[in-house]
């Protein structure tokens, strides 16, 4: 296999083990795979590795699909990561109206969140390219994912991410694997600002979803839940929305998966906002005419992002999959998660943000009786135990505080009746 970097902006063209992680031009760089071997090859071999394990990669399952990521040998740095599984639960399809809900659970990875797919590539990358330090901006789960996978790659991590607005888990991963955590006072997008500066101007590896090889390692989320469906797509594909690094990589798998014939048509992608952060919304809104930048402000602290780094990317995602994108109040979003966890599934408020969308969809007669659907649950309940607490200490019908009681029998009686 060969592969090289395109940029999407010039088209300038970079060999596969460049350092740099976008075009010297400011435009984001893709990764142009060419396998030597046709889809049917691939795909009976992706199928044999499932059944029989593979142990090159320690049973990856992102490296399962190592012909279509990243060329050449060299360094793995895999945990291993993906083999997610697919969940289906009366109560959550009840929930959002469709009895054909799917939910791949991301929140299974290693770290909590599909980012270890992106971050396995990328870490691998850099260490295969002579990397010695990685950095990212983050509001919250890159930084753990990239800390983990750095301390495994013995390489230096330093993470941005804005003050006082990340969730509670992902912070004490980011110490606990031992990253250098910078606590900036600014939002996600002053973060990622001055990393990309930090980048530029001090040569340190940028893991961001910008990097290239961060799409090639997320688009396995989208091939691994087209192999656990007999390579059967969905109607409809599901994916909450910050900095539209996974939307991008949903567009970048189907579109290969289509031209290399792993699969006959194409799913629909939903792309899910909050609200008070959703500017890819309000510029699907008008047709993509226009690109916006807003103050964010959400609950799902995890996208909470004005101004996404993908965005062009994800126009051609939505565009080439007859896509739709659409947004989901703060409220809507913390009941969906009320639901998803309490039917035993539990996931972070960003993940919840695409069941909220399923429901509003399936309101609004875009997803249609019948249709098949898969929304991705992105990260695990315990990256945000504040979130959790909070919510059951508010009043509301779904509502679960905690009782305290004396050492007594006669209370726990008195509390069973
Ligand atoms: N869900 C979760 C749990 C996330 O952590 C993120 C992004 C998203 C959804 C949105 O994905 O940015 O590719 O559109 N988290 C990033 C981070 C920004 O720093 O951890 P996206």
């Amino acid at each position: 296999m060969s592969a090289k970097l395109v940029c999407a902006a010039c088209g300038e063209v970079l060999p596969a083990l460049s350092r740099r992680s976008s075009c010297p031009c400011g435009g984001l760089l893709d990764v142009v795979q060419r396998p030597r071997e046709p889809g049917r090859t691939l795909r009976a071999r992706f199928d044999r590795r499932l059944r029989q394990g593979d142990p090159a990669v320690e049973d990856s399952g992102v490296w399962r699909f190592r012909e279509l990521l990243l060329p050449g040998r060299g360094v793995v740095v895999t945990h291993p990561e993906g083999r997610t599984p697919i969940l289906r639960r009366e109560a959550i399809a009840r929930f959002v109206g469709h009895g054909e809900l799917a939910l791949k659970h991301e929140g299974h990875n290693p770290t909590g969140s599909f980012k270890d797919r992106g971050m396995t590539v990328a870490v691998s990358h850099a260490s295969r390219s002579g990397a010695s330090a990685v950095a990212c901006a983050s509001t919250g789960n890159t930084s753990a994912s990239m800390a983990a996978y750095a301390a495994q790659a013995r390489l230096k991590a330093l993470v941005f991410v804005p003050a006082g607005q990340v969730a509670a888990g992902k912070l004490a991963q980011a110490l606990a694997y031992g990253a250098r955590t910078l606590l900036v006072n600014t939002d996600f997008d002053g973060c990622l600002a001055l990393v990309r500066e930090a980048h530029e101007k001090l040569g340190i590896a940028l893991l961001n979803s910008i990097n290239p090889w961060r799409i090639e390692g997320q688009k396995t989320i989208v091939f691994e839940l087209l192999q656990q469906r007999g390579w059967d797509p969905p109607d409809w594909i599901v994916v909450p929305a910050g900095n539209l690094g996974n939307t991008a990589a949903f567009g970048k798998a189907l579109a290969e998966a289509r031209a290399l014939g792993l699969i006959r048509h194409l799913p629909r992608l939903a792309c899910v906002q909050a609200k008070g952060a959703s500017p890819f919304y309000r510029s699907y809104r008008g047709g993509f005419a226009k690109r916006y930048r807003v103050r964010a402000e959400t609950v799902a602290t995890a996208i909470r992002i004005g101004d996404p780094a993908s965005h062009d990317r994800a126009v051609r995602a939505i565009r080439d999959s007859r896509g739709v994108v659409t947004a989901v109040s703060d409220r809507e979003i913390l009941e969906a998660k009320a639901v998803v966890d309490a039917a035993g599934v539990g996931c972070e408020p960003a993940s919840a943000a695409s069941v909220a969308g399923v429901r509003r969809l399936v309101g609004e007669g875009v997803i249609r009786s019948g249709d098949s659907v898969v929304a991705i649950l992105t990260g695990h309940v315990l990256k945000d135990p504040g979130a959790v607490m909070e919510f059951h200490a508010r009043p509301g019908a779904r509502r679960n505080p905690p009782v305290t009681i004396e050492p007594r029998l006669s209370e726990v009686e008195r509390l069973l009746r």
